[in-house]
C-alpha cells in the first residue's frame, strides 16, 4: 500500500535529486549557498521559523535552471538579450516549481526574489528596499559570493577577499547593507569552507555538519508535517556540532 503522508524533507531531497541529475554544479553551489546563508542569518539573530526558510530557500533557490538550457548555463562568452532573458526565466521557473507544493510556499516566494536588488534594478519584478523579502536578500549576497569565487569551465573564480571587498562595493545598490554588515562579520569562515573545496558528497561536507542539518529537525520541523524520517538532534546540538567543525 503507498503511505498517505510525504515528509518536506522527502520532498525536498526529491526536487535536490532531480537538480543533481540536471546540473550537479547547481547542486553544490546550493548548498554553499544554503551554508553561507545560515551563518548570515545567525549573526542577524533571526527567529527559528525564518532561519528555516532561509536555508531550505537556499537550496533550492536554482531549482529552475533546470528549464534553462546547457548551450546559455555554460557559455562562455557575452550572452545576446535572448539568452540573459532566458537565464532570469529561473527565478520565475523555480517558483512555479515550488509553489505548487502548498508546503513550499513562502519558499517559493523567496526564490522568486533572489536575483532582486536592494536599489529596484533587478528581477522578476524589480522590487526595492524592505519590499524584497528578508530571507531573499540573504540569499542574494551568500550567491554572489559563491559565484564570483567558484571556477567555472570557462573562467576562474576570483579570490575570497576581492569578492567581499566586490560585494562591499555594491552595499546599497544591489545588496542590502544590513545583510552586507553581517556578511562581513561571518566571511572569515566562508573563506575556510571555500578553501577546503567542500561538495555535497564528499567526507569533508558530512563533517562540516552540514548533512546533519538537511536530516535535521530546523529542515524537517514543520508543525503540521510527518517528521518520521527527521533525526532527533535539537538545533542547539547542531549549532555546537557546526561551530565545533570550524
Ligand atoms: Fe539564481
Ligand atoms: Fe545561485
Amino acid at each position: 500500500m503507498l503511505p498517505l503522508t510525504v515528509s518536506l524533507h522527502e520532498l525536498i531531497d526529491v526536487v535536490i535529486t532531480t537538480l543533481d541529475a540536471r546540473d550537479p554544479y547547481t547542486l553544490e553551489h546550493s548548498f554553499r549557498v544554503a551554508e553561507y546563508s545560515e551563518r548570515i542569518s545567525e549573526d542577524m539573530g533571526l527567529d527559528a521559523d525564518m532561519h528555516q526558510r532561509v536555508h531550505i530557500a537556499a537550496h533550492l533557490h536554482d531549482i529552475g535552471k533546470i528549464g534553462v538550457s546547457d548551450a546559455v548555463l555554460n557559455k562562455p562568452g557575452k550572452l545576446t538579450n535572448a539568452e540573459m532573458k532566458e537565464i532570469q526565466s529561473h527565478s520565475r521557473i523555480g517558483y512555479n516549481i515550488l509553489s505548487r507544493i502548498p508546503m513550499l510556499r513562502e519558499i517559493s516566494e523567496i526564490v522568486l526574489h533572489h536575483h532582486e536588488r536592494f536599489d529596484g534594478k533587478g528581477y522578476p519584478r524589480g522590487l526595492m528596499g524592505d519590499k524584497i523579502p528578508l530571507e531573499s536578500r540573504i540569499i542574494a549576497v551568500a550567491d554572489a559570493f559563491d559565484a564570483m569565487t567558484s571556477d567555472r569551465p570557462y573562467r576562474k573564480g576570483m579570490p575570497s577577499d576581492d569578492a567581499v571587498r566586490e560585494i562591499n562595493r555594491h552595499k546599497e545598490t544591489q545588496f542590502c547593507p544590513l545583510i552586507v554588515n553581517s556578511f562581513n562579520r561571518v566571511a572569515p569562515q566562508f573563506f575556510l569552507y571555500k578553501s577546503s573545496d567542500p561538495s555535497p558528497n564528499d567526507a569533508h561536507f558530512a563533517f562540516f555538519g552540514h548533512e546533519d542539518l538537511m536530516l535535521s529537525k530546523m529542515v524537517c520541523n514543520g508543525k503540521n508535517l510527518d517528521l518520521s524520517v527527521s533525526v532527533g538532534q535539537t538545533n542547539a546540538e547542531m549549532n555546537r556540532h557546526k561551530r565545533q567543525s570550524l
